[in-house]
């Protein structure tokens, strides 16, 4: 017989019998003890031990040698007449068996019988799936991806399957192996049969489904993002925006038209001097130039513009215009700020207007009445003679005419 690297080492063989202390089924010989039980790679059967012993007795009698003589024989009489015990075989049983999975050895060629669900020379290969029994030789078939027992073929489900062939899934409401465990889908949200996960439907979220969609979001498991304008609000089932009073539209894009407000815009806003109103609350937003809750109210003197917020910049006195703070100046001045002198052939507010004034006379900033030099007369001062003074002081005539320029004044 030839063995190969792969049967292993031999074992140390057994040429010679030694004493040893018995357990049991000993043979007694000249009051010794030999063990032929569970010595080392030896086994006696009961039907072996006998004739040996009879064997033996006979070999006793007759001979009656020294027993040296008597043990080599022994020795070589047991490799005759006894097996391997389990786990040997070959000559000797210096083999060590290499069966695996329960596979039976066979004491002289040390070949496998393998059990049901395997097979393979050393017993280790299992039965593929849909096979089972001795040989493999069975066939059971299972639901998809169901595994059968190689020996028994009975199947072993995937999680979310049951049944004798795993053909049917879980019952609604669990989920697992056996379909044993209990679904915790909350709100209407689907179970997976195998691994329980929760499906949820609109307007829920969360492993069980118990979480309402957070602002913002709606739709099935909260996935879809709202796009609500003017701080409407969304419905997290559907995604409808819900707008707050003022605003309408799909996404509550619109603010309601100039002069209204509230829910649907439905009311009018109370404001005057052209001043519109928020469209939510209603109030009053102003022009510039106006305050108060309905706008009107002029800014107070020395403030000007949105919500009369801004100061004047114009010298003491001089107030400005309350939509755009522009300084009205006061007749005789000018500038930015009111407080340049008009030239000397200007006067009224602002210096808009051109002195008349001839002939050297003075003219009033304020007003733009003449005031003649020497003897010239009259409304700006071109009548009379020149070389008379004393006649154009006390004239009658400049009197009534001062008086018709005082009247032109008042009239502008
Ligand atoms: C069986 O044993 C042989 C030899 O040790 C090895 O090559 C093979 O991979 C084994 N097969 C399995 C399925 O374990
Ligand atoms: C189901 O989930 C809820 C939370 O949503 C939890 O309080 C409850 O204990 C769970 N029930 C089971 C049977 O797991
Ligand atoms: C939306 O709400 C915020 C915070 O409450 C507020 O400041 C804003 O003015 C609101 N917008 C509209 C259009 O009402």
């Amino acid at each position: 017989m030839k063995f190969t690297e792969e049967d292993g080492p031999p074992l140390p063989p057994l040429r010679s019998l030694q004493w040893c202390t018995c357990t049991s089924s000993c043979l007694r010989l000249q009051k010794q003890e030999i063990c032929t039980c569970s010595y080392e790679s030896f086994r006696l059967t009961q039907a072996k031990a006998r004739a040996l012993t009879y064997f033996t007795l006979w070999i006793i009698l007759v001979f009656f040698p020294s027993f040296s003589v008597l043990k080599d024989f022994w020795s070589n009489a047991l490799f005759w007449l006894l097996g391997c015990v389990e786990g040997r075989y070959g000559p000797n049983c210096e083999r060590e068996c290499r069966c695996q999975n329960g596979g039976k050895c066979s004491s002289t060629t040390g070949t496998c019988e393998c059990t049901a669900g395997f097979i393979g020379a050393r017993c280790n290969i299992t039965c593929l799936a849909g096979r089972y029994g001795h040989d493999c030789a069975r066939v059971v078939l299972c639901g998809e991806g169901a595994q059968n027992d190689p020996v028994t073929g009975r199947c072993h489900c995937s999680p979310g399957q049951r049944g004798e062939d795993c053909g049917q899934g879980c019952a609604p409401g669990w989920f697992g192996g056996d379909c044993a465990q209990r679904c915790n889908c909350s709100n209407g949200g689907l179970c997976d049969s195998v691994t329980g996960t929760c499906t949820c439907g609109l307007g829920w979220t969360g492993p069980h489904c118990d979480t309402e969609c957070p602002p913002g979001t709606f739709g099935a498991n909260c996935q879809l993002k709202c796009d609500c304008r003017n701080n409407g609000t969304c419905d997290r089932l559907t995604g409808t925006c819900l707008c707050i009073p003022g605003y309408y539209g799909r996404q509550c894009e619109n603010a309601c038209p100039p002069g209204l407000h509230g829910p649907l815009c439905q009311l009018q806003c109370d404001c005057l001097n052209g001043a519109s109103c928020h469209p939510s609350t209603g109030l009053c937003v102003c022009p510039p130039g106006y305050h108060s809750s309905r706008c009107h109210r002029e800014c107070h003197q020395g403030r000007f513009g949105v919500n009369c917020a801004q100061s004047c910049d114009c010298v003491e006195g001089t107030p400005c215009d309350p939509v755009s703070g522009r300084c009205l100046c006061t007749s005789g001045k000018t500038g930015p700020r009111c407080d340049v002198d008009c030239k000397a052939n200007r006067y009224g507010p602002d210096c808009t207007e051109r002195c008349e004034c001839d002939n050297g006379a003075y003219c009033d900033h304020r007003n733009g009445r003449c005031t003649c030099l020497n003897s010239w007369i009259g409304l700006t001062c071109q009548e009379g003679n020149s070389d008379s003074p004393t006649h154009t002081l006390q004239s009658p005539q400049r009197a009534s005419n001062c008086k018709r320029l005082r009247q032109q004044h008042k009239l502008h």
